[in-house]
């Protein structure tokens, strides 16, 4: 009954192989290695396009070096209020770009539209005494588990282009918005006006040199690349990262169902990702955390006209490739002892 977050999952056996099996001999350091130097040619494969791909370790990396890499130190980013950049990343965009700040837009579900885009955009005219706007960061599945559709992401990416700025999108559930929109790849990046993608790649010739230093000078150049380089390969072959993301968003789907019939539980939002939002009962949520089901109680209120009452819980249950149909029984079962089902 783990569903705290999808980064408590182990790395999955194929990886792991691959790992070990780049395990072998001597191998030139810094991403010179064999594996690091086959990405490019896989991601340009996987996005049908030119693409320059760059490992670093961890998310929060990737997108404050793709957004120093997109603004100035004067420079705005605007982001959805929810926004992992906003509330989770420690100010990394702030620092990594000497002084941008990220200024945060609201939006239903998790989403930007463009009209409340345009709004936030229209508010500060620049002048010399205002950050003068830079990006956009969108976050796609949205951390409300919630996804863009192309022709969404068309109608921001157009907008932003017209004011002369440009669009980064914080991939980290990227797998889960292109397993649920059934879509190529492309049509959610660089065809819908994407400029950069955190997903471990960035695309756009242009950014790529600035990128390789700022990636050098965050100590993100990791020496024995080939650890990294391999398993991204093994991640990609054979749309192992997309089989991934889709049974985890079915794992989801059928969360959702299943909690979903229990008394007194209400879904303010769409399942759409790996991410189930649910107001639960307080007697619910005490049963569930008694017999050991782990989730995050989510802050806030709950998503627009959806309040939580005195006696609810707002929580958020993540799915992952590992989460098995017998979690989601056992969930439904310690519910089924629950006075509150
Ligand atoms: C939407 C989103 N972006 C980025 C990250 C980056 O995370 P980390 O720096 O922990 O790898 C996360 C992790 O939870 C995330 O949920």
């Amino acid at each position: 009954m783990r569903f705290h977050s999808d980064n408590t999952a182990t790395v999955c056996p194929e990886l792991l192989e691959a790992i070990r099996n780049a395990n072998v001999g001597l191998a030139a350091a810094y991403g010179d290695d064999e594996w690091t130097q086959r990405l490019d040619g896989a991601f340009c494969e996987l996005f049908g396009t030119e693409v320059r791909a760059f490992v670093v370790s961890t998310g929060t990396a990737a997108n404050a070096l793709a957004l120093a890499t997109l603004s100035p130190p004067y420079g705005a980013i605007f982001a959805h209020e929810a926004a992992h950049i906003v509330h989770d990343e420690c100010g990394a965009p702030e620092f990594f770009s000497g002084g941008a700040r990220v200024t945060i837009v609201p939006g239903a579900h998790g989403k930007l539209t463009v009209d409340a885009l345009r709004s936030a955009l229209d508010a500060t005219p620049p002048s010399v005494h205002t950050l003068q706007p830079a990006a956009v960061s969108l976050t796609q599945a949205t951390e409300l588990g919630t996804v863009y559709r192309p022709a969404e992401l068309r109608g921001i990416c157009d907008l932003v282009h017209e004011r002369g700025m440009r669009v980064h999108m914080d991939g980290a559930r990227f797998a889960n918005a292109v397993a649920m929109l059934g879509c190529h790849p492309s049509e959610l990046t660089w065809r819908a006006g994407i400029d950069v993608l955190s997903f471990g790649a960035t695309k756009n010739g242009a950014l790529a040199d600035d990128f390789l230093y700022r990636r050098k000078r965050a100590g993100q150049l990791v020496s024995k690349s080939r650890y990294l380089g391999a398993q991204m390969l093994a991640y990609l072959d054979g749309d192992r990262w997309l089989a991934m993301a889709r049974h985890a968003n079915r794992m989801a789907d059928w969360l959702a169902q299943a909690i979903g019939r229990l008394g007194g539980v209400r879904l303010p939002l769409p399942v759409q990702a790996n991410e189930v939002f649910a107001i639960v009962p307080r007697t619910l949520d005490e049963c569930w955390r008694a017999r050991g089901a782990r989730y995050l109680e989510w802050p806030g209120e709950g998503p627009g006209t959806d309040a939580v009452g005195e006696d609810e819980r707002f929580i958020r249950l993540v799915t992952s490739f590992q989460t098995t149909e017998a979690d989601v029984q056992a969930l439904v079962g310690a519910a089924d002892a629950s006075p509150a089902a």
